[in-house]
């Protein structure tokens, strides 16, 4: 009986050990939170206002009417610039990391809150031809994170890049001079996707990879734990 007991308990032990071990990396999560702090330190100090985050001269045409003011032509804007980051954060809702038998993978999406632009404009509409300046905010912008290991090379590589901007009710535009015409310019990016989506494009080509491959280099990628 008692051999018996012994017994299972060894079978029970075995299938218990190879229910619970895994395969795993060792805190993901604190890693990636330490490249997107790193990432933050280097933007900070090198991008923030500079003229690595470029934002392209375009043209708009609009055709909309509302509460009594047509606004029906082009309008062109230039000389934009990022003026503020509120702030950046790593957003850790979307974490996520896979590891397979040839690489691992550890992904999040970093926040800007708060980003304001600043432009120049010229509208060239019916019965309104006038210069102007708008203060776009946008309540956050999102950029997601990934890094990731090929094992048999031991190469660690990542991207980050510009994905998309909060929702249109985030967006707060300001509008100089103060006239009914720049008041329906200003309302036309945060309500028409077609005019303000020419504005939205350069981010997509915003290059981080320069900084993010330098906080690679510094941080190193989780040890595997193979029996955790
Ligand atoms: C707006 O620009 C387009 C393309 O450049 C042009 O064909 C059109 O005539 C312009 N409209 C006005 C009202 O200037
Ligand atoms: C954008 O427009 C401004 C003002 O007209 C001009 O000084 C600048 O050179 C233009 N930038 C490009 C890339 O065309």
């Amino acid at each position: 009986m008692k051999a018996n007991g012994i017994f299972f308990m060894i079978v029970y032990f075995i299938y218990f050990y190879n229910v619970k071990a895994a395969v795993n990396l060792v805190e993901p999560q604190i890693y990636l939170q330490k490249i997107a702090k790193r990432v933050v330190e280097l933007l900070e100090s090198r991008y923030l206002t500079g003229p690595d985050l470029p934002i392209d001269n375009y043209t708009s045409s609009i055709e909309m009417s509302s509460y009594g003011i047509t606004l029906s032509g082009n309008v062109s804007f230039h000389s934009a610039f990022v003026a503020k980051i509120g702030a950046m954060e790593l957003n850790m809702q979307r974490f996520k990391h896979t590891l397979l038998n040839a690489e691992a993978q550890i992904e999040a999406t970093m926040q800007w809150k708060n980003v304001a632009t600043a432009m120049d404009f010229d509208a060239d509409l019916e019965g309104f031809q006038g210069s102007g300046t708008l203060l776009v905010t946008y309540g956050h912008f999102d950029l997601p994170l990934t890094t990731k290991r090929v094992f048999a090379t031991g190469e660690v590589s990542g991207s980050l890049a510009f994905m998309s901007i909060s929702s249109q009710n985030d967006i707060v535009v300001v509008g100089h001079p103060n006239n009914a015409h720049v008041q329906m310019i200003a309302r036309a990016i945060t309500t028409n996707f077609d005019f303000r989506n020419d504005m939205i494009e350069p981010f997509r080509r915003w290059n981080f990879i320069n900084i993010l491959n330098v906080a690679l280099e510094e941080i190193p990628f989780p040890e595997i734990c193979y029996n955790c």
